[in-house]
C-alpha cells in the first residue's frame, strides 16, 4: 500500500522521521577525488614511451589484475606531475600549424602522438570498516577513451568523451589500506569538430553505498500540476549487491529550498533479489508548490530513503523542480502555461585560459552572462555536458536543450543516448531532447528518418515527458525534418521554413541554429591580413544572415518557439572564416573570455527587459580626422538623437528589433547619444577619446561568481582619467601569493600566447647501464678508476645463485641544458640492498623526505651527457620465480615556468585564479612596461 499524506497531517511523522535522520547516518557516501593526482604523458604508439604499458606475456585482457607498466600498483610515479583535478591537457599546450582546426591549433592530439595520451594515478585509502560496503569510482567524463585500472585490475574502456560513468571496485579493494586508480586517457581521435580538451577534465569521485542502495541515476521525478496542487511521482530504482533477501521500508521526503519537509510517503516493500533491480514509484502531493520559472527557479529536494530493520541504510537526494513545457505548432513554447519565445544561444563547453577544465564556478559565471544578455535558452551543442552546467542552469533559471553526440541506433548511440537521459532527465532547466546535428549523410533520406523513428521512440521509453528535436541544415523536406517531434532548423538561408511549415502543419518548431556571424571584440574595420572581423553585425556568407535579420524572422512567427544564436561564446576551433594562424572561433556575441561584443547590446535591447543605450564604435581614431566612420546605436528606446562634441547630429525613430546608424565624419572628443521614451530623456551612452594607457585595473567579476574559491578578474588598462583604452594591447605580467593562476585570456582569435604557465616536467631515462662485479661488500665513498673493457651489460644473464659481493653500475642520461632555474632530481628504484650513488663523479646524498631520492645540483650537472655510477650490494631472489628490478629509475628535470603574461586585447583581458586552501588572503599583482603596477586583494 502507499500511503499519501499532506503536510499538515504528516507533522507527527515528520518530526518523527526526522528524529530518526538525525540518529542513524545512511551508508551513502560521495567523496569528491579531484586533489593530488599524478600525470604523465605516455606515447601512441610507440610503447617505450607508453612506460612499456601491455607489453607483458599476459596483458591486463588476458588474466585479471595484470595492469603493467603504469597501470601495475606499485608503479613508481613519484617523477610525475602532480595536479588537481579538473584538467585539460590540450589547453596546457602551445600552438602549432600541424594541429587541428576544428579544435583550435593546440599541439595535442592525433598528429603529436607525445602529447596524445595522458597518464593518471591516484592513491586513496579505504578504511576497514567500508568491508560490506560496495565501492565504486565515478567519473564525470574523461575526454577520451578511457581504460581505467584498480589496484592493477582492468575495470572497463569508455569511448565517450562526453558522458558520465563509474565502476564497481568492491571486490579489488585493499580494505584498511592504500588504493591506487589509474587511467589512460586517450584524445588521439575527435568526437567532435570544435575543441574537446584532453584528459580528466571533469570530477572524479569515490562514492560508497549499502549493497541495497537506489542505483546510479535511479530517481525519476516527474511532476502533474492540477489546480494549485502537484502531484509528484518519484520512481526509483533499487539495485541490491547483497545476499539480503526480505523487506526494505521505502521513505521519500520533499523538502523545500528552505529544507523544509513539505510531503513524505513510505512504503514497506520486498527488496529485490542478488545482483537484481526493483522499480518503484510513489506518489506524493504538494499543495501550493513554488513553480520553478526562468525568473524565480525554485527548486525542491526529494530524499529517497531506504531502511532496513530499522536502520536508514541509503539516502539519496534528487534536485528537481515543478513546471509544466509545452510546444504547440501555431504558438510556439508554453512554461508553466505562459508563452516564452525562447532566446537562446548554442554554446560548446570551453572558456579562455582553462580549455574544458571548467571549475564550477566558471559554469556560474558563464550563465549568468548570457543571461544578463537576456538569453532565456541554451543548447549543448553538441554533446551531454558536464552536471554542473546543468545545475547552473536549474539555480539560475535558464532552459535547456540537451545533446547527445551521435545518431544511430546501435548501443553505441543507444546507450549513450540512454546515459546522457538517466543522468540528467531530473532537471527543471531541460525542455527537450536533441538526438543529432547536422547528419548530412542522412538528414535529407529515408535511413535518417528511420534513426530518427528509433531514436526519439527510444527516447520516449526514458522521459515521455520532453520532446525530441535534431538540428537540420539541408532542406527541411524529406528525411529527418519529415518525422522529428520538433524540427530544428540550423540557419535560414538553409531553406525555406515557411514553406516547411505549410507542409508539416502539426509540427512544432524553433531555429536550433542561426547567425554564425563573424565579429572581432573592439574591431570595427574588417582586416584579412590580420584576420579581424569588424564588430558591426553583418550577412557574413551569401546564404547565412545577420544576427538582427535572424532575429527579426523568428520574432515575427508565433508559430516558431524561438531560435538559438550560434554562439553565445567565441569558443577554441572553427577560425571560420580564417585559417591559422587564428585559434578560436569569430561567432560568439561574446568572446572566448565573456567580454561582450557589440551584437550583446543589441540582444539586451530586445531580449533583456531593461533599457538599453549602447554605442559603436569606440572614438579613439587617430589619424582618422575628418574621414566618415559609421556609428550605430543599439537601443529599445522609441528615439534616439546623437551628438559629437555636443553638436546635434540628428534624432532617429528606432525600429522594434532594429538599430540606428549615422555617418559620422570623425573628430576626436565626445560622442553622445540620447535615448528617449514617451519623449523622455531615459539613457545616455558616451564615446570618449581617451588618452594613453597609464594605469593597470583589476576588477573582480564578484557578480558573477556565487560560491568557491574560484575568481575571475577582469584586467584593463586606462588613461589618467580612468577611462578603459579600448585600443590598449600592452603586455601584462602578473604574480600570486595566496592562490594560483588557472589560465589567461583576452578574446583575440589570432593570440598564440599561452593560456597557462605551468613547470615544464621531463623524465630522463638513464641509458646504456652496465656493471662490474666488486669483490667487497662494503661500498667504497669515492669512484675509483675502473677498467674501461671490464663493462658488460647490466643484468644480463644474472646469476642470483652466484652473485658478487657488491657490484658498480655505470650508466648516462642527457641533459638538454644545464640552468641555474631548473630542479633535477634523480628518483632511484632499488637495485641492490646498500646503495651509494655518483654524479658525474661525486657522491650524492640521499633526500631527507624520501631515501630513494637525490636532489642533484646544477654545479655537479652539466648540459649534454651525464654519467651516474651506483655502488650496490646486490638484492637477492627469495623465490627462484621473483622477478627482480633491473631499472635503477628516471632523473626529472623541472624547468619552472615564466611568469604568467597576457597582452590585452583592445583594452581588455582576463585571468582567473583560483585561492589556496588555508589561506586568508589572495593577492594579485599586475605590471606593465610604461604602466602603474597594481594589486588586487582578496579576502
Ligand atoms: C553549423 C554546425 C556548428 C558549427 C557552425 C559553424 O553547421 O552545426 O556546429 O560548425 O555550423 O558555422
Amino acid at each position: 500500500m502507499k500511503i499519501l499524506f499532506s503536510r499538515t497531517f504528516l507533522l507527527l511523522f515528520i518530526v518523527l522521521s526526522d528524529l530518526s535522520f538525525a540518529q542513524n547516518k545512511s551508508d551513502r557516501e560521495l567523496i569528491l577525488i579531484d586533489k593530488d593526482w599524478r600525470f604523465s604523458f605516455g606515447h601512441l604508439y610507440d610503447t617505450q614511451k607508453d612506460f612499456g604499458h601491455a607489453t607483458g606475456y599476459f596483458s591486463y585482457l588476458t588474466k585479471t589484475g595484470f595492469g603493467d607498466g603504469p597501470a601495475a600498483k606499485d608503479f613508481d610515479d613519484r617523477a610525475w606531475r602532480k595536479l588537481d583535478l579538473p584538467h585539460d591537457w590540450a589547453v596546457e599546450q602551445p600552438f602549432g600549424e600541424s594541429g587541428s582546426f576544428s579544435h583550435g591549433f593546440k599541439a595535442a592530439g592525433k598528429n603529436y602522438p607525445e602529447k596524445s595520451i595522458g597518464w593518471y594515478r591516484k592513491k586513496i585509502n579505504v578504511p576497514e570498516s567500508d568491508l560490506g560496503k560496495i565501492i565504486s569510482i565515478q567519473f564525470d567524463g574523461v575526454f577520451r577513451n578511457s581504460k581505467v585500472f584498480f589496484n592493477g585490475y582492468y575495470l572497463g574502456t569508455t569511448e565517450s568523451g562526453y558522458n558520465a560513468f563509474e565502476y564497481d571496485v568492491t571486490a579489488y579493494v585493499n580494505y584498511g589500506g592504500e588504493n591506487t586508480i589509474v587511467v589512460r586517457a586517450d584524445a588521439s581521435m575527435e568526437e567532435g569538430w570544435f575543441y574537446e580538451g584532453a584528459g580528466i577534465y571533469r570530477h572524479v569521485y569515490l562514492k560508497k553505498t549499502n549493497p541495497i542502495h537506489v542505483d546510479q541515476n535511479g530517481t525519476f521525478v516527474t511532476s502533474e500540476l492540477i489546480n494549485n496542487d502537484a502531484t509528484i511521482t518519484a520512481a526509483i530504482t533499487i539495485k541490491n549487491k547483497g545476499k539480503f533477501k526480505g523487506s526494505i521500508d521505502v521513505v521519500q521526503k520533499i523538502l523545500d529550498a528552505q529544507n523544509k519537509q513539505v510531503a513524505i510517503s513510505s512504503e514497506n516493500i520486498l527488496a529485490p533479489e542478488f545482483y537484481k533491480t526493483i522499480d518503484y514509484s510513489s506518489k506524493l502531493r504538494i499543495e501550493n508548490p513554488l513553480l520553478w520559472d526562468i525568473d524565480l527557479p525554485n527548486l525542491y529536494q526529494l530524499i529517497t530513503e531506504i531502511k532496513k530493520e530499522g536502520k536508514i541504510i541509503d539516502s539519496y537526494k534528487t534536485s528537481f523542480g515543478i513546471r509544466t513545457i509545452k510546444f504547440d505548432s501555431e504558438k510556439g513554447f508554453f512554461l508553466n502555461g505562459k508563452s516564452i519565445k525562447l532566446k537562446g544561444t548554442n554554446n560548446h563547453q570551453d572558456h579562455a585560459g582553462i580549455g574544458t577544465a571548467l571549475p564550477d564556478e566558471i559554469q556560474y559565471y558563464r550563465i549568468k552572462k548570457l543571461k544578463e544578455m537576456g538569453s532565456n535558452a541554451y543548447r549543448c551543442s553538441h554533446h551531454p555536458p558536464t552536471p554542473e552546467l546543468l545545475k547552473a542552469c536549474d539555480e539560475l533559471g535558464m532552459l535547456v536543450i540537451d545533446e547527445t553526440r551521435l545518431m544511430g541506433i546501435n548501443d553505441y548511440h543507444l546507450n549513450d543516448l540512454e546515459r546522457m537521459m538517466k543522468r540528467d532527465r531530473n532537471h527543471p532547466s531541460i525542455f527537450c531532447w536533441s538526438v543529432g546535428n547536422e547528419e548530412w549523410n542522412i538528414e535529407g533520406n529515408i535511413v535518417g528518418e528511420r534513426i530518427t523513428n528509433v531514436m526519439q521512440d527510444f527516447a520516449k521509453t526514458i522521459d515521455p515527458t520532453r520532446p525530441v528535436t535534431v538540428g537540420i541544415s539541408s532542406g527541411f523536406k524529406s528525411g529527418i525534418s519529415s518525422v522529428v517531434e520538433i524540427m530544428g532548423y540550423n540557419y535560414l538561408g538553409n531553406g525555406d521554413i515557411d514553406a516547411h511549415r505549410n507542409e508539416f502543419k502539426k509540427q512544432p518548431g524553433m531555429g536550433t541554429e542561426e547567425g554564425s556571424t563573424f565579429a572581432t571584440r573592439g574591431i570595427y574595420f574588417t582586416d584579412d591580413a590580420k584576420h579581424y572581423q569588424s564588430a558591426y553585425d553583418k550577412k557574413p556568407r551569401p546564404t547565412f544572415y545577420s544576427i538582427e535579420e535572424g532575429w527579426k524572422f523568428y520574432a515575427k512567427r508565433p508559430y516558431l518557439a524561438g531560435m538559438f544564436i550560434w554562439t553565445g561564446f567565441d569558443y577554441r576551433g572553427e577560425p571560420t572564416p580564417y585559417g591559422w594562424p587564428s585559434v578560436t572561433s569569430y561567432f560568439g556575441m561574446m568572446d572566448v573570455c565573456g567580454f561582450p561584443k557589440d551584437n550583446v547590446f543589441y540582444l539586451k535591447s530586445w531580449w533583456g527587459k531593461e533599457p538599453v543605450l549602447h554605442l559603436l564604435p569606440h572614438w579613439n581614431w587617430s589619424g582618422m580626422e575628418g574621414k566618415e566612420i559609421t556609428v550605430w546605436a543599439y537601443s529599445n528606446c522609441d528615439e534616439v538623437e546623437l551628438f559629437l562634441n555636443k553638436k546635434s547630429l540628428g534624432k532617429k525613430k528606432m525600429e522594434i528589433n532594429s538599430h540606428l546608424e549615422w555617418k559620422v565624419s570623425y573628430s576626436p572628443g565626445t560622442l553622445e547619444a540620447i535615448g528617449y521614451k514617451n519623449g523622455k530623456k531615459v539613457l545616455t551612452a558616451v564615446q570618449r577619446t581617451t588618452g594613453k594607457a597609464e594605469n593597470i585595473k583589476l576588477k573582480l567579476d564578484k557578480e558573477n561568481v556565487l560560491k568557491g574559491n574560484v575568481a575571475v578578474v577582469t584586467v584593463e588598462a586606462t588613461d589618467k582619467n580612468g577611462l578603459n583604452v579600448p585600443t590598449a594591447n600592452d603586455e601584462i605580467t602578473f604574480s600570486i601569493k595566496g592562490g594560483k593562476i588557472l589560465g589567461v585570456g583576452n578574446g583575440d582569435p589570432t593570440s598564440l600566447e599561452s593560456d597557462q604557465f605551468i613547470d615544464d616536467i621531463s623524465l630522463v631515462a638513464i641509458a646504456n647501464l652496465k656493471e662490474q662485479k666488486m669483490a667487497n661488500a662494503v661500498l667504497s665513498q669515492q669512484l675509483s678508476n675502473f677498467e674501461e673493457n671490464e663493462w658488460t651489460e647490466a643484468f644480463k644473464d644474472r646469476d642470483y645463485k652466484k652473485q658478487a659481493p657488491s657490484y658498480i653500475y655505470k650508466g648516462e642520461f642527457e641533459l638538454k641544458n644545464n640552468a641555474l632555474t631548473n630542479k633535477v632530481s634523480f628518483f632511484y628504484k632499488k637495485i641492490g640492498v646498500e646503495t651509494v650513488v655518483f654524479i658525474n663523479g661525486n657522491k650524492v646524498e640521499a633526500s631527507t623526505d624520501d631515501a630513494q631520492k637525490y636532489i642533484l645540483n646544477s654545479n655537479i650537472l652539466k648540459q649534454g651527457k651525464n654519467t651516474i655510477h651506483i655502488a650496490a650490494t646486490p638484492l637477492q631472489k627469495i623465490k627462484d620465480w621473483d622477478v627482480m628490478n633491473t631499472n635503477p629509475g628516471i632523473i626529472q628535470v623541472i624547468t619552472p615556468a615564466e611568469p604568467c603574461k597576457r597582452k590585452l586585447f583592445n583594452g581588455y583581458a582576463q585571468i582567473i585564479i583560483q585561492k589556496e586552501d588555508n589561506t586568508k588572503e589572495v593577492v594579485l599583482s599586475a605590471s606593465a612596461k610604461g604602466l602603474k603596477m597594481t594589486t588586487l586583494s582578496l579576502k
